[in-house]
This record gives structure tokens, C-alpha cells and sequence, in this order.
């Protein structure tokens, strides 16, 4: 440790939780130069922070995640008492825009490369975990040896250096895994899944969604973390353009006509299809963040409640949207491509979020309020 006039330097410390350089100014004790007040007065303030890690932090959920932490600006540490937030790591392999906060360091990282990984997650014990990073599905049924490599090997990657940051097994990191409904599908597709469908994936994205669903309920249970994974449905209104996720026309259908684009529709008109919204959606994460693990038991995967979304309910919805703020919208048109269909038909319809309920979780607001916030967030309406 480096005492000058004002700056008490950690970085060269051997403290085992200073993993980062944090420079403290603790203007009485220095002042008094006494190092009894001085360690004390590092003591308690290491105890009130912690550092948080975004894996995906680029993307779409994981960058809105960041900014509603810096916001909230605390969460619950490995001791179950609310810290302040000191840093925030995001990792991606991709950052598309700068970020402007001084507690926010990006990490380019390649999610399968288990070093950088280790090295980004860091050993302050002090540390929370979203693990966002993510192929989507599209991509995934495309390339099967990235999708393994990726959401599996990446995921037992940012699980084990978890594991390997936690102090005690009574102080565990928690880790937040963003699972997908994905996981359930089958031949027999049944009404309403909930968190006690069998899983049975019928894509390769889902089926990698459901191993780290079992991974993180079995790191927690030999007490490696206190895992939780966040089962989600599709999230409406992306920004930006499509992307290669096969259920990438549910946000397109919103977000092109409210540009004055027409959106093509790959799937059929009456299709069913669960989706929430991207507000409710941070704060579950954070809200499954904060529970105590003895609210979730042994299964601690949990499916959030989902509206039944059809494109002819968001034509009706654009309508009333356009008619309330003066649009002139654009259409959703045909453009039916079966391989979409094909990988639809194989995911649930609806989902029963009675469990998320119980557990205090959000549920999403109606579909025309969620595409007014994505009005306010994303266009100057
Ligand atoms: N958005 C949804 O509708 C939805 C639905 C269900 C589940 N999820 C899950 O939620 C999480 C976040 O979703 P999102 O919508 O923000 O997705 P996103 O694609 O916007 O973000 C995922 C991020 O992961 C990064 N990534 C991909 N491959 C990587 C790699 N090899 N190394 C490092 N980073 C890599 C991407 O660059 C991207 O920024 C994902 O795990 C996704 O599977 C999302």
C-alpha cells in the first residue's frame, strides 16, 4: 500500500480483494497520519462497495442494464447488505457506442477465451455477475460449433471464474444467467409452459440455454455461487435493425412501421407468440438480483410472465399508437419464409409466469404502453 499527502493507493497492495486499482482519498485519517484510523478507513469503505460484471454489456438488454445499475447506483453484495456500486465491467466482442460514466470499463472479449474471461471477472469477491453474451438463435441453428463454443464454453467460462472470485461459501458472488423460452418446445407443444414444463429445446440455442439453466442451479447447490437464471421471453421494441435472432420480426413488426417502414413478416398472421417489454425486463434482472436465495430453492430458473403477441394484435396496437400521436405508419406485408415458420412452431406460445409473480418479479405492462416507452426511449415523438 501507498500512503501520500491525500491518496491512499491500493494497487500495489497484496489486499485480496483490491483486484482493480482503487485510489481512496480519506481526507481525516491522512490528515492525522494515523495508520490505525487509516486501515480502519479502508476497512469500512471496501465493505460498502462492489464491482459489477456485464458479459453481452454491449448489446441490447446488457447496455440498458448498465445504465439502470449506474442509476440505481447500489445492490446487495456476497454479504446480503446493499454496496455501492464502485465499477462496472462490461464485456462484449463488440461496443458499438462509447461510454461516457467513469465507473464504466469495457472489455473486448471474446466470451469463449477463458483467460480473458477470468481476467475480466477479476478475484474481488465483492462482485455481482450478469452473463448476457449471447449468439442468437437464428445464428446458433446456422453454426453449431460457434453456438457450442460460444453460449456453452462461454458460459462455463464466465461461470467458473464466478466460482473462482467467491471469498466463502457463505459469501457467494450471485450470477444472473439470461435464459431463454426457447428452452421448451417438443413435438407436443402444450398450451402454457411454466417453470415446471419439461425442457425439451428444438433449437440449438435452446438447447444451450437449458445446459446453463442446469449449470448454474448445480454451481449453486455445491455452493460454488448464488446463481439465478432468468427465463425471458422474447423482448419488444429492439432499436436498431434486425438481427439474425428467428424471432427478430417480433420487434421488427413495432419498430419499422413506427419509422414509416414496412416490415416483411416471415411468420403466419395469427401466430401466438410471448413477449414483454424491455423495461420490465432490467428490472426483473436486477429484482432476481436482489432476492434472497432462500426465496428460490434448488430451481433457480424462473420463467417471466409474457404477453400472447400476434401480428394482428400489433396491427391493431400501431393503429391506436398512430392515431394517438399522429403517425403515418408503415404496414407489416407478407414475406412468410418457412424455415422461420419451422423454428416458431417449435417454441411455446404462452408462458405461465405465475412463480416470477409470487416472487415479486415485474410483469409487463400492456402491449400499447410498451411500444409508447419505446416511443419515449428511442424516438422523439
Ligand atoms: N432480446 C430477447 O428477445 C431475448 C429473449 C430471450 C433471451 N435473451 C437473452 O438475453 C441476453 C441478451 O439479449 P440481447 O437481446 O441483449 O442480445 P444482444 O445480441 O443485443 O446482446 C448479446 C451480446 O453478446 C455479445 N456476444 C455474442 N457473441 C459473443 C462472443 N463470442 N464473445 C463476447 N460477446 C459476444 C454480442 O456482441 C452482443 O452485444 C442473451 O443471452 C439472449 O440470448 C434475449
Amino acid at each position: 500500500m501507498v500512503v501520500t499527502d491525500n491518496v491512499v493507493d491500493m494497487s500495489l497492495s497484496t489486499h485480496p480483494r483490491s483486484e482493480h486499482s482503487i485510489r481512496l482519498r480519506i481526507d481525516g485519517a491522512i490528515r492525522d497520519k494515523d495508520p490505525l484510523r487509516i486501515g480502519g478507513a479502508i476497512r469500512d469503505y471496501e465493505e460498502n462497495i462492489m464491482k459489477v460484471v456485464i458479459t453481452g454489456g454491449g448489446g441490447f438488454l446488457g447496455s440498458m442494464l448498465c445504465e439502470a445499475l449506474l442509476k440505481q447506483g447500489e445492490l446487495t453484495a456476497p454479504s446480503g447488505k446493499r454496496q455501492r456500486i464502485e465499477s462496472i465491467v462490461l464485456l462484449d466482442a463488440v461496443f458499438p457506442s462509447l461510454s461516457v460514466d467513469p465507473r464504466v470499463t469495457r472489455k473486448v472479449c471474446e466470451i469463449s477465451d477463458r483467460e480473458a474471461v477470468f481476467d475480466a471477472v477479476g478475484t474481488d469477491a465483492d462482485v455481482a455477475i450478469f452473463h448476457l453474451a449471447s449468439m442468437v438463435s437464428g445464428e446458433c441453428e446456422l453454426r453449431f460449433e460457434d453456438a457450442m463454443r460460444v453460449n456453452l464454453d462461454g458460459g462455463r467460462n464466465v461461470f467458473d471464474a464466478a466460482r473462482a472470485a467467491a471469498r466463502t461459501t457463505d459469501e457467494l458472488p450471485r450470477v444472473v444467467f439470461a435464459s431463454s423460452i426457447a428452452c421448451f418446445g417438443g413435438d407436443v407443444i402444450a398450451d402454457c409452459f411454466s417453470d415446471s414444463s419439461k425442457h425439451l429445446p428444438r433449437t440449438t440455442y435452446g438447447m444451450t440455454k437449458t445446459i446453463c439453466e442446469l449449470l448454474v442451479n448445480d454451481y449453486s447447490r455445491k455452493r460454488f455461487f448464488d446463481g439465478r437464471s432468468v427465463r425471458l421471453p422474447t423482448v419488444i421494441v429492439r432499436p436498431g435493425k434486425p438481427n439474425a435472432a428467428a424471432s427478430s420480426w417480433a420487434s421488427g413488426m413495432f419498430r419499422e412501421p413506427l419509422a414509416g417502414i414496412d416490415c416483411p413478416l416471415p411468420i403466419r398472421r395469427d401466430q401466438r407468440h410471448p413477449m414483454t417489454g424491455y423495461r420490465t425486463v432490467i428490472d426483473s434482472l436486477i429484482a432476481l438480483h436482489e432476492l434472497p436465495e432462500s426465496r428460490l430453492g434448488g430451481d433457480r430458473a424462473v420463467g417471466l410472465p409474457a404477453h400472447q403477441v400476434t401480428p394482428l394484435l400489433a396491427e391493431q396496437v400501431l393503429a391506436e399508437v398512430a392515431a394517438e400521436h399522429d403517425l403515418t405508419i408503415g404496414k407489416i406485408v407478407e414475406a412468410y419464409d418457412d424455415r422461420i415458420q419451422g423454428i416458431v412452431n417449435g417454441w411455446p406460445t404462452a408462458i405461465d409466469g405465475s412463480r416470477a409473480m409470487k416472487l415479486g418479479l415485474p410483469q409487463p405492462p400492456p402491449v400499447k404502453e410498451i411500444v409508447k416507452q419505446f416511443l419515449e426511449d428511442f424516438a422523439s415523438v
